[in-house]
């Protein structure tokens, strides 16, 4: 029998975010989302949080557990997207005031508590923005380590270039100081890079089977995507964009979907143009030890199939 994964999902909604929201929450089986923390990154703290929470009414579970983290890097100031997301972060739907409840507590303070209260192997981080918040958890508290049984990541770049600067990706590049602390943590970690993520297009038939989901956010869902995809259609000349945060949550529900190569990744921090960068020694020729899972093929029409028939349940 499957044991549900209990996760901390980490998120800077974003549409992409609020689709991997969406089908974790949809995976009740699979997965027990312990608590949901909000950074900065796509837009600014105040509309991550207050986006994670619309969705939480969006998908009808008003008691799902929301906190506020950080609202800046650790060492930078910080750089938004709402080129790709628009003002509100959630364009595509209407913005109204959440039911969902922000929680008092600092999300990190509350990322470190749960943790430490946790047995030991137990806890699956599920970081889908700038790794802000599970950078300032691990530095300030590295007792909670052996309490993470698995950190799910969406985030870097190999074969695909940058997307906020040609060597970077945007989660890693907002935030490299937390990246690098993440990375050198020790405990094993899966990241869903563009490598991976360009392979999972929101293509005009796949956005309107969803829309036509017998699901209550069928409706929703389909319209944040479309919002969403029109700057990376325009950028990349493709039908549809890349469905990058779910990768995540597919990858805890139904792992062979994906592909995944051991390799040791680093991050750039100092680099005058490379800042964020994600080097992956995909061939082992530095000797350095792989601290990585590196997910690098997966299953598209399968990860849609899985997408579609958990958000029916909605
Ligand atoms: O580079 C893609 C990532 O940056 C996704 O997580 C998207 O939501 C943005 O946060
Ligand atoms: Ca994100």
């Amino acid at each position: 029998m499957n044991i549900k994964k209990q996760i901390i999902l980490d998120c800077d909604p974003g549409q992409d975010d609020a689709v991997a929201m969406a089908l974790a929450m949809a995976a009740t089986d699979e997965i027990e989302i312990l608590g949901i923390t909000a950074v900065a990154g796509n837009v600014p703290l105040n509309l991550t949080q207050r986006n994670a929470r619309l969705m939480c009414d969006i998908c009808q579970r008003t008691d799902m557990i929301v906190y506020a983290g950080a609202e800046k890097p650790m060492a930078h100031s910080l750089v938004t997207a709402e080129h790709v997301h628009g003002k509100s972060g959630l364009d595509g739907i209407d913005i109204v005031e959440p039911i969902t409840p922000l929680q008092e507590k600092h999300g990190v303070d509350y990322i470190i508590e749960t943790c430490l209260s946790a047995a030991d192997n137990s806890i699956t981080l599920v970081p889908t923005g700038p790794l802000t918040n599970i950078g300032l958890a691990i530095h300030q508290e590295s007792n909670i380590l052996p309490k993470i049984k698995e950190i799910v990541l969406m985030g870097g770049t190999l074969r695909e270039g940058g997307n906020i600067t040609p060597s970077a990706e945007f989660n890693i590049y907002v935030d490299p100081e937390a990246a690098q602390i993440v990375l050198r943590c020790g405990r094993p970690i899966v990241m869903m890079s563009l490598d991976v993520t360009h392979q999972v297009l929101t293509t005009r038939k796949r956005v309107d089977a969803i829309r036509n989901l017998d699901s209550t956010v069928g409706e929703p869902i389909a319209s944040l995507i479309e919002f969403y995809e029109r700057y990376d259609e325009e950028k990349y000349h493709l039908d549809g964009a890349p469905l990058h945060d779910p990768c995540t949550i597919a990858y805890l529900i139904k792992p062979d979907l994906f592909s995944l190569k051991e390799v040791n990744v680093e991050v750039e921090t100092g680099g005058k143009f490379t800042r964020g960068a994600t080097v992956v020694d995909y061939w082992d020729v530095t000797g350095r030890l792989p601290n990585v899972q590196w997910a690098h093929t997966v299953d598209a029409n399968g990860f849609f199939e899985l997408l579609n028939n958990y958000l029916s349940k909605i």
